[in-house]
């Protein structure tokens, strides 16, 4: 069981050695066990911001805290599956990276697809997939690791949006079971209030943290939560907060 960790951004910042400026200064808590989504438009460091809290790359100014012996895993976009190997072999593909025994980590990976609906295509390759269920395999070789944060890149951008409402759906039952951290990049304003404790809306580039939008709904949150007026307004309000211009 995972336990969610807390991170601290103080100050960070990020300029390539491009000497492009990715991403302005930014301050952010994330809390134990909370799930934040990050909106704001293309190109504004959203990824970049989202790489240096997995440890990928360092910021520039300022430090990224985060606990020393956290599990962190990371779902691209691109589900970035190995087509030669079978969906059971893909699912344990990180832990077996990790130098976990095979005996745990089959276990593990057969757990993971079981709780993104995946029991019973084991023996399938990714080719054999659609494209949400594809989505489902990466998103299961990052719950194989049972990590603490969980970040996630835009992972439900390519699937159709109905699709798209049910894996919201069980990413959000997932997220409480597991107990881990969420960190969503989204440009889909619904998907964010939808999933999320908080909103972060962030500025045209160099991205800074424009507006932090509370979501007071309680979980489990039942799919007809979209269709009320409450939820119509919080998705105005973070609509509203990414029209907004940043300020200098
Ligand atoms: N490794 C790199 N070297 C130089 N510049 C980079 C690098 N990675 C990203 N950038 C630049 O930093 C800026 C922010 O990129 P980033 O990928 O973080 O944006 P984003 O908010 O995720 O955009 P999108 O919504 O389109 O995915 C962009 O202008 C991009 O060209
Ligand atoms: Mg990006």
């Amino acid at each position: 069981m995972a336990h969610g960790a807390a991170i601290q951004l103080k100050g960070v910042s990020k300029r390539f050695d491009s000497g492009l400026q990715a991403l302005g200064q930014v301050d952010f808590d994330l809390r134990a066990g909370e799930f934040v989504s990050i909106v704001g438009p293309s190109g504004c460091g959203k990824s970049t911001l989202l790489r240096i809290v997995a440890g990928l790359i360092a910021s520039s100014t300022g430090e990224c805290r985060r606990p020393a012996d956290i599990e962190t895993a990371f779902v691209f976009q691109e589900a970035a599956l190995l087509p030669w190997r079978t969906v059971e072999r893909n699912a344990q593909l990180l832990m077996e990276l990790e130098g976990h025994k095979p005996e745990d980590y089959r276990a593990r990976a057969a757990e993971a697809l079981k709780l993104v609906g995946l029991a019973g295509f084991e023996k399938s390759y990714p080719h054999q997939l659609s494209g949400g269920m594809r989505m489902r395999l990466s998103l299961a070789r990052a719950l194989a690791l049972r990590p603490d944060l969980l970040l996630l890149d835009e992972p439900l951008a390519a699937v159709d949006e109905l699709t798209r409402d049910v894996l919201q759906e069980e990413l959000s039952a997932l997220w409480k079971q597991a107990g881990f951290t969420g960190v969503l990049v989204t440009h889909n304003v619904h998907e964010a209030v939808y999933l999320s404790d908080r909103v972060v809306v962030m500025s045209p580039r160099p991205g800074r943290i424009l507006e932090v939008i509370d979501v007071p709904f309680a979980f489990p949150r039942a799919p007809e939560l979209r269709a009320t007026p409450e939820f119509a307004q919080l998705t105005g309000e973070v609509t509203a907060a990414l029209r907004r211009k940043a300020i200098a």
